[in-house]
């Protein structure tokens, strides 16, 4: 066959020269980049850095310990303050500097990421490095801009980020353009596989003469990833990785008040509908599963075919499979690279077969791969039980998982069959169908006719177990950033012994005797356990009794509130309607509710009519921001448009402090409701009377049955079961020091979001006690990507 008719590609290698070059240049042997110097202790624990391709060894790097961690902590801690005060200007420059100096560099930086990772020159020269650099532009642009976009805000801090080996510098990118642009320090651990480019930067850092201090890099494996997370020095930890160690981290990080984001795992559906362009979809599926060998946090790798096009789209994509090349990844005619490793080359190996023995029928194509290295063959699993490891865990490799559906619904109910949900795909000519779906996809992107868009003006991020956080745009930026008023006092909360709070136990006169239900699926319930107990008022007489819940009680309300999904679908006009009509009801009991505060708390008649008043007030203030809390949209270069919606996390659970026990009581129930979230709230434990009063206001002004649901009980109980409990998105603590621990120790079974007081007293009459700041904890942001025009 001649050439012609074969039409066959011959080879075209990038060569690697300025990489070698570089590498050489540095004696194949690296250390850290500390306080501003490269620092290459003698008796530091060596690992070799390797091409996974060739097996060709590339250098040497150093695994760095609690002494280097501690030196770099100090000189960070130091730095920062004099960074964050330099003027936004001044920052701007030092990122703008850092663009330009990487997207000179972009040949050198490409083919060492190639080299590094495995991954197809191709992508590291069209996708990683252009990406990267788009990112320090646009936080170069940030910084610039952030004194006055958000005066009200100040840096984090000290951050530590963490990153893996699939897309080095562009992770980097992602963590470390943000962070300095707000004016952070950053602590920076590499994967252990893939340093280089990392290394390459902190030259370059060192080279445009950003202080000392500012980015600091520590090179190393999980040991010192775990050293760096346990330092209790970082006032925030930004990790991107597997779900199991991003776990261990919110674990490992519960005893601080270190800020978390999480960047996990996924398993993103692929939907294809039978109206949609087929031959798009198959373009579509290559992007999605075979970029980066498919070792992409959100690789489509669950393919969802409608069953009437099932057929002829896996024909189309065996057809497309066979045209595939895979082999050395300098070659720019190359579709599929290595893999990062011969570890992940073996798991990808075992989860396939393991998937074949769980029933897929395997589909690979006669494609030849290379002799040496870490190379798998693009892999198509057809007919795959929802159930089996390939339809259910990050496999991480080029294989697809195919399985099939009916209806919209089916298709709905298939793509959130994951504990996942970083992102998703919807392939549909009709873009009302594909935009009705978009909403109830349990993911934090969904790309409409497109996969694998990424931009850094644009958020990106999970819900559930792929993790929490937001990294690209002003989402992302917000994550580096904390109010500069706050609520939270410096005072640490405690809770009294309630038993302790009365002494007698008698009604007076001719009052009758009462005892407070929980409120349960819209309706008044008694406890489950039939206890109850005493609340006293202030001079020792008895107010009345209140429930005591259990776990049973707690796994109803947590059910009602499941089932209540209603609210959550609903608009932001008919829950601003709702609250303000529950505003209008609460003023009609004003006199009654400051008379149970006197009561209760002994308080003074005009602190309880203040507090009554703040309530009332703050009942409007969600009720105006119902409507108004709204996404926006962003305007990538690729030319798509990207609205963003907020949308709740679902269904949280709310542990109330003793203090202000109307106005706490509220204040964090509201925005919580104000954003969608159907909730169980436990109310102040001392004073769980005035919640109840409550209930009656509920019941007459429209909420919906199960949105709200209260249950008086001890909160360190409470929050045993409901941190731990499978079916709850979040939760909300504020309470002491270790109640709150106890809650991000629980929260890692299903990575709740956790937001909490910190143990502290929170000042309720605060202007901080209420905002944005409180709608952005209550909800998540999805990144819808729309493409449009011919
Ligand atoms: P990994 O989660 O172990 O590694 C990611 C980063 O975390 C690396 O820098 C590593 O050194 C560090 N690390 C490891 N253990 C740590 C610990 N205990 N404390 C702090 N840092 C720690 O991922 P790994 O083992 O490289 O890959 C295993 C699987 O994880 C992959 O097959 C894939 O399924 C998933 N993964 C997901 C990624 C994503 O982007 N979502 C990226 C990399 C891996």
């Amino acid at each position: 066959m001649t050439l012609f008719q074969k039409l066959d590609y011959g080879p075209a290698p990038e060569s690697d020269q300025p990489a070698q070059q570089w590498l050489e240049s540095h004696h194949r042997s690296f250390g850290f980049y500390l306080n501003g110097n490269w620092e290459m202790p003698k008796d530091a624990e060596l690992f070799s850095v390797e091409n996974p391709a060739t097996g060709e060894q590339l250098a040497t790097c150093r695994q760095a310990g609690s002494r280097e961690i501690a030196q770099a902590l100090s000189g960070a801690r130091e730095v920062q303050p004099k960074w964050e005060k330099l003027t936004g200007h001044q920052r701007a420059k030092y990122l703008y500097a850092l663009a330009r100096e990487m997207q000179q560099h972009s040949r050198v930086l490409s083919v060492l990421e190639t080299l590094d990772n495995g991954k197809p020159f191709r992508e590291s020269r069209d996708i990683d490095i252009p990406l990267a650099v788009r990112h320090f532009y646009h936080h170069a642009g940030w910084a610039q801009l952030v004194e006055e976009e958000y005066p009200q805000h100040v840096a984090t801090g000290v951050v530590g980020q963490i990153i893996p080996w699939n897309f080095p510098l562009l992770m980097l990118a992602w963590k470390v353009a943000p962070a300095l642009a707000y004016g952070n320090t950053v602590l920076l651990k590499p994967a252990e596989q893939t340093p280089l480019t990392a290394l390459w930067f902190a030259e370059c850092c060192h080279r445009i003469g950003l202080p000392a201090g500012v980015f600091q890099l520590l090179t190393g494996d999980g040991r010192t990833g775990e050293e760096l997370v346990c330092s209790n020095g970082l006032d925030k930890i930004a990790f991107t990785g597997s779900t199991s160690v991003g776990k261990r981290i919110r674990e490992l990080t519960a005893d601080s008040d270190c800020k978390l984001t999480l960047e996990l795992g996924g398993k993103s559906p692929f939907i294809v509908f039978e109206d949609a362009d087929l031959d798009a979809a198959v373009e579509g599926v290559v992007d999605a599963i075979w970029l980066n060998q498919g070792e992409v946090c959100c690789a489509g790798s669950r393919l969802l075919l409608q069953e009437s096009i099932a057929e002829k789209m896996v024909g189309k994509l065996q057809q497309r499979m066979q045209q595939l090349r895979v082999g050395n990844p300098l070659d720019k005619a190359i579709d599929i690279g290595s893999l990062v490793s011969k570890v992940q080359l073996e798991r990808v190996k075992r989860l396939t077969t393991e998937g074949a023995e769980n029933g897929a029928t395997l589909w690979q194509p006669q494609i030849s791969l290379p002799e040496t290295g870490c190379f798998f063959a693009p892999t198509l699993a057809i007919d795959v039980d929802p159930s089996s490891v390939l339809a259910q865990e990050e496999i991480f490799g080029p294989v697809a998982a195919t399985m099939t559906f009916r209806t919209p619904s089916e298709a709905l109910e298939l793509a959130n069959n994951t504990m996942y949900g970083l992102a998703a795909s919807v392939w549909s000519e009709n873009i009302n169908q594909a935009l009705h779906l978009a909403p109830s996809l349990q993911a934090g992107v969904v790309w409409v006719n497109c996969t694998n868009q990424f931009d850094a003006a644009c958020g990106f991020g999970g819900y559930r177990e792929s993790g929490y956080g937001r990294e690209g745009g002003r989402e992302g930026l917000l994550e580096y950033m904390k109010p500069k008023l706050t609520a939270f006092t410096i005072k640490k909360l405690r809770r009294p012994d309630v038993q302790s709070l009365g002494h007698t136990n008698t009604l007076k006169g001719s009052e009758i005797h009462r005892t407070a239900k929980f409120f349960i699926a819209g309706k008044q319930a008694r406890p489950d356990g039939g206890t109850v107990r005493p609340v006293w008022n202030k001079d020792g007489s008895l107010a009345g009794n209140v429930g005591q819940g259990n776990r049973k009680d707690l796994r109803n309300a947590v059910e009602a509130a499941q089932k209540a999904s209603s609210w959550s679908k609903s608009s932001g006009h008919l829950r601003a309607q709702i609250l303000f009509y529950f505003a209008e009801n609460l003023s009609l009991r004003r006199q009654e509710l400051e008379t149970r505060l006197q009561q209760l708390l002994g308080c003074k008649s005009n602190e309880a009519r203040q507090e009554v008043d703040s309530s009332i007030q703050r009942c409007f203030h969600y009720a105006a921001w119902a409507d108004k809390y709204e996404g926006t949209l962003h305007q990538p270069p690729q030319g798509l448009l990207v609205p963003v919606l907020n949308e709740p996390l679902g269904v949280i659970g709310l542990i109330c402090p003793d203090e202000n026990p109307l106005l706490s009581f509220l204040s964090i129930l509201l925005p919580s409701l104000a954003a969608g979230n159907r909730s169980i709230i436990i109310p102040s434990p001392s004073y769980p009377l005035i919640a109840n009063d409550l209930i009656q206001v509920m019941e007459t002004s429209d909420i919906p049955a199960g949105a709200v649901n209260l249950i008086s009980g001890n909160p360190a109980e409470m929050i045993q079961t409901l941190a731990a409990h499978e079916d709850l998105d979040g939760i909300w603590v504020f309470g002491t020091e270790e109640e709150v621990r106890q809650a991000k120790r629980l929260s890692t079974s299903n990575l709740k979001r956790v937001w909490s007081n910190e143990g502290q007293v929170v000042d309720w009459h605060s202007p901080a006690a209420q905002g944005r700041e409180w709608l952005r904890q209550a909800s998540q942001s999805k990144n819808i990507w729309i493409p449009f025009g011919e």
